[in-house]
């Protein structure tokens, strides 16, 4: 296997670069986030209106549903707020930084400018404590999308929240929209998490595939079960889910007790409607579907994948007891599509045109050390691994040689799974021993992050970075 690699210049800010896109002799210049390529790709995507938003990163205690925790957050409230735009507007987001930490903010899934990406000494410096940071960016597709830090666990922490790109054309017709977001919550630190997984090398146990830690809550829209959040509609009423797994080590199956789903969308962009009785749904991925409410109280329910426990929320069109905390609808052993059993529809299918390049990269590394990779390296904010050239298609090959499953995404693109007519997705559930091929287009000229979306996984090193040759 061939992986081209570039190395690039030592620290961002060490010999005054900044972020500049200066190489030492015999390397291959990789193009700079704040470089010109990067501007023009925007001006191409013709910025419309702004849209102004304000966000405060804090710390405070948060009320789970008569379980009040500690918590870092997007202004005091677990999966909130919901940020919404029209595509081709812009988002001016004014992040400030009341946490006790340095942060940053990454627009997961949106094909956005390279310097508003938010991952620190990659596209910026980080947000200091106490700090404020404004992103700009033209959001070019509708969708469904979210945006968290990209700063070590801190999504672990509760800091997570919905992105929601809305159509100006929407061909889909529904009554209600109902946002599903899925987080599994700690009840100790995630650094303490993670000291305990680096701390002691040990065997993987058989239900470990899907993930290793241990939660105590497994949470819908912020809420327990117990005290699940409520859709109230009626009987007869079509709904739109906007299903978004902001877990960090935890892989959920979806269902809606009493509803057969018609998936919609895989990761925001559409796909051909194809039924599921059940979704299961990776870090970071995210699927659209569309339900007819039955009439009576039904329980959306995400089983943690080879875990105990399940997160819970409630549809309600009518009368009756709500189902007890606990329940597992016959759903969830129902039909559930593949993504080789999905295609792209034909407005964002990659039309038939083949790949310039194939570039091949391999999953590496295991429990016993808690040390994860690609190419059994850990990540190096300025080492560039892959490079492609801007216009061209390519194949991007990764072969997963762990004993884990990995939900890998790729920033900046949206990629089609396995085939040309594949889902579009920017995130892709890689199960041991398996290679998928993802192909896309480079059109979005910048270094962008490839990494897995498991928090512990990423923050142990399985992350790369993919640059555009100057
Ligand atoms: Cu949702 Cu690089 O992340
Ligand atoms: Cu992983």
């Amino acid at each position: 296997m061939v992986t081209r690699r570039v190395l690039l210049a030592a620290g961002l800010t060490a010999a005054g670069g900044g972020l500049g896109g200066c190489l030492p002799g015999g390397s291959t210049a990789v193009v700079s986030p704040t470089g010109p390529q990067v501007a023009a790709a925007e001006q191409a995507r013709r910025p419309g209106p702004e849209r102004g938003v304000a966000i405060d990163a804090i710390e405070s205690e948060v009320d789970l549903g008569g379980v009040i925790v500690p918590a870092w957050s997007y202004g005091g409230r677990l999966a909130r707020p919901v940020i919404r735009l029209r595509a081709g507007e812009q988002l001016v987001a004014t992040v400030r930084n009341r946490l006790p930490a340095e942060t940053s903010v990454h627009w997961h899934g949106i094909t956005l400018r390279n310097d508003a990406d938010g991952v620190p000494h990659v596209t910026q410096e980080p947000i200091q404590a106490g700090g404020e940071f404004v992103y700009r960016f033209t959001a070019p597709a509708p969708g469904t999308y979210w945006f968290h830090p990209h700063s070590g666990l801190q999504l672990e922490r509760g800091l997570s929240a919905p992105l929601i790109v809305d159509d100006p054309h929407e061909p889909l017709a529904y009554d209600h929209e109902w946002i599903v977001v899925l987080d599994d919550w700690l009840d100790r630190t995630p650094e303490a998490v993670y000291a305990d997984l680096a701390r002691t090398g040990r065997m993987m146990g058989m239900g470990e595939v899907m993930g290793t830690v241990a939660y105590a809550h497994h949470l819908v829209n912020g809420r327990l079960p117990a005290d699940p959040d409520v859709l109230r509609a009626r009987p007869g009423d079509r709904i739109r889910l906007r299903l978004i797994n902001a877990g960090g080590d935890t892989a959920y199956r979806v269902a809606l007790g009493g509803h057969r789903m018609t998936v919609t969308h895989t990761d925001g962009l559409p796909i051909r409607p194809i039924p599921a009785d059940t979704l299961l749904i990776g870090m970071g991925e995210r699927y659209d579907a569309l339900i007819t409410a039955g009439d009576g109280v039904f329980p959306l329910v995400a089983s943690a994948e080879g875990k105990n426990g399940t997160g819970l929320a409630l549809l309600r069109t009518g009368g009756g007891a709500p189902p007890p905390a606990g329940v597992l609808p016959a759903e969830l052993g129902g039909l559930l599509p593949a993504y080789d059993q999905m295609k792209a529809d034909d407005s964002v299918a990659l039309a038939g045109r083949n790949a310039a390049q194939t570039l091949r990269t391999r999953l590496t590394g295991g429990m016993m050390r808690f040390v994860w990779g690609f190419d059994g390296r850990t990540f190096d904010h300025d080492r560039v691994d892959l490079v492609v050239s801007a216009g061209e298609r390519v194949w991007l090959e990764i072969a997963n040689t762990t004993m884990m499953w990995h939900p890998v995404h790729l920033h900046g693109h949206s990629f089609a799974v396995g085939d040309v007519s594949g889902p579009r997705k920017d995130t892709v559930g890689v199960f041991p021993g398996r290679t998928v091929r993802l192909l896309f287009d480079a059109d979005n000229p910048g270094r962008w992050m490839l990494h897995c979306h498991n928090a512990y996984h990423a923050e142990a090193g399985m992350m790369t970075l993919l640059g555009y040759r100057v």
